[in-house]
């Protein structure tokens, strides 16, 4: 039976809430990127790496580059967290943000929707988003994005969905009792 380790990195506690949920449905140890060792990582067959974005940033990718060489023999999946509208289009700009990212041989990379209110967050990223909010209203033609953005900004929303972790465990539970 393989063993199955899910590192996060997570902000406000999304991604920890999706590591956890993961964690649970797969029988995997779960643990904040600042707790790993590279003996949990060497003990490991799976290791999932999730990760939140922010402006357009994937800071768990940090942790992946870290452990790269003990990494080489196991299967390695990224899962990410945002408000971006599609996986597709969430995916692809990651790709564009990282193109070494192939260099990870990531089985599958994955992403789920996460939450955002402004009112929870520390002064850095509330005057942060504030300056965006305020530029953003100001524009008459807004892209489809910026509108998105300027809205998640604007009303507090909690897009989580558990039920989009499905297919990650699926291939997680076929690998373990492959
Ligand atoms: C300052 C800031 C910048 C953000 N930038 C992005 C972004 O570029 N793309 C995106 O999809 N989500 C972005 N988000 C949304 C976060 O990824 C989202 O709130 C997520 O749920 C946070 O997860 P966490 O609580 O695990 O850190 C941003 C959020 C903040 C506060």
């Amino acid at each position: 039976m393989s063993r199955i380790l899910v590192i996060y990195r997570s902000k406000y506690g999304v991604t920890k809430e999706y590591a956890t949920y993961l964690g649970e449905h797969v029988g995997a140890e779960v643990k904040s990127y600042k707790d790993v060792t590279k003996k949990d990582i060497m003990d490991a067959q799976v290791v999932v790496f999730g990760g939140s974005i922010y402006v357009s940033r994937v800071a768990i990718l940090k942790t992946v580059k870290r452990y790269q060489k003990s990494l080489v023999s196991k299967k390695v999946y990224l899962f990410t967290v945002g408000i971006t509208e599609t996986a597709e289009l969430a995916i692809s700009r990651i790709k564009t943000v990282y193109p070494y990212l192939d260099d990870y041989h990531f089985k599958d990379i994955f992403f789920y929707p996460g939450s955002m209110d402004i009112t929870h967050m520390n002064w850095i990223h509330r005057n942060m988003l504030t300056m965006v909010q305020k530029m953003l209203s100001k524009k008459t033609d807004m892209t489809e994005d910026e509108k998105k953005f300027y809205d998640a900004i604007t009303y507090p929303n909690n897009n989580k969905d558990m039920s989009l972790m499905n297919p990650l465990i699926e291939q997680l539970e076929s690998t373990i009792y492959a």
